[in-house]
């Protein structure tokens, strides 16, 4: 499986821990670095642009991600990921969003290097990324901040 914007790779044990073949795309050289140093395959590269053969995937992940992208690239970089996908795999995409949307530049861990947030409404994503077969919204976050999960299969 694949996992766009995968940071460091953290997630790589849970999918490793089932057998699961596991390769991340991040946009952050450091983060493939980390990541290496972990014995986790993490490539650098965007999500609107992954450094992988188109189809040679069989599932896709990706989480706490599209909502650093402005609006005008979530469909774009959503087609390219799902080209990197065979056809009818699963691809299921978290992000942040909110009721209230809402831009926002911050970070609470590191002041000096704040983040864009595109808080999105659920059916704004769900717009956004197309082709979802299902969508939920988990009442998580801080300030009316929400975490949206949206199930696709590549087409
Ligand atoms: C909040 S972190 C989430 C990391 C990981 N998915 C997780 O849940 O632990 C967001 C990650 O998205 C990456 N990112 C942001 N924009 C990206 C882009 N256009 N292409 C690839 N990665 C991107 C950042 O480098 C960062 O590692």
């Amino acid at each position: 499986m694949v996992d766009f914007g995968s940071g460091p790779g953290i997630d790589a044990a849970y999918f490793l821990g089932f057998g699961i073949a596991y390769v991340g795309v991040d946009l952050a050289v450091g983060n493939a670095k980390l990541a290496a140093e972990s014995g986790v395959s993490v490539i650098a590269g965007s999500l609107l642009n992954p450094p992988l053969r188109e189809r040679s995937f069989d599932a896709g992940w990706s989480m706490s991600v599209l909502m650093h992208l402005p609006d005008g690239d979530v469909s774009a970089a959503v087609t390219a990921m799902v080209a990197r996908l065979n056809v009818g795999a699963p691809f299921t995409i978290g992000t942040w969003g909110s009721a209230n949307p809402r831009h926002v530049l911050e970070d609470d861990d590191y002041p000096d290097q704040r983040r864009h947030y595109y808080l999105r409404s659920l059916d704004t994503n769900v717009d956004l990324v197309g082709g979802v077969e299902a969508a939920e919204t988990m009442d998580v976050g801080p300030s009316g901040w929400e975490y949206h999960v949206l199930r696709l299969r590549a087409t």
